[in-house]
């Protein structure tokens, strides 16, 4: 699976810790930044992981912030991104079985680093479950 990840300053850390995680379980992930631990802004990463999703060029993209927050917003913002801000597993499962989220986001500042890379896990391996109810209200926010 090819996968986008991004984080602005608030969830570098965590970036690194994914990417590193993903890369010892040979996931395929481009890392679109940011590069230090230096201030910047978190919709211009948002916008490059969601344009790279939407392209088809990877299949899931994740992105981390300090509280998750701007980041799904921002990313929800690009036609065709399902974007997921999770906290618990139980989420990170539904949100792929139900809505067919296409990029996970995720708060440094507000989830330890374990259960962070729980979600991952979780939100990675989970199926969107097809049924014909959740691709009908998924087509419906697409319209
Ligand atoms: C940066 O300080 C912080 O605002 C950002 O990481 C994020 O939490 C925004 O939603």
């Amino acid at each position: 699976m090819r996968i986008a990840i991004g984080s602005d300053h608030g969830g570098y850390e965590y970036k690194q810790e994914i990417l590193k995680y993903l890369e010892e379980r040979d996931y395929e992930v481009k890392d679109f930044g940011t590069y230090s631990k230096e201030s910047c802004d978190y919709p211009v990463i948002a916008k490059a992981v969601a344009k790279a999703v939407v392209s088809g060029e990877y299949e899931r993209g994740i992105l981390i912030c300090g509280t998750g927050i701007g980041m799904s917003i921002a990313a929800n913002k690009v036609r065709g991104i399902r974007a997921a801000l999770c906290s618990d597993t139980f989420s990170a499962h539904a949100t792929r079985e139900h809505n067919n989220s296409n990029i996970l986001c995720l708060g440094q500042r507000a989830i330890g680093d374990k259960l962070a890379l729980d979600i991952v896990d979780v939100w990675l391996k989970t199926e969107f479950s097809g049924d014909s109810r959740h691709q009908r209200r998924i087509d419906m926010i697409e319209e």
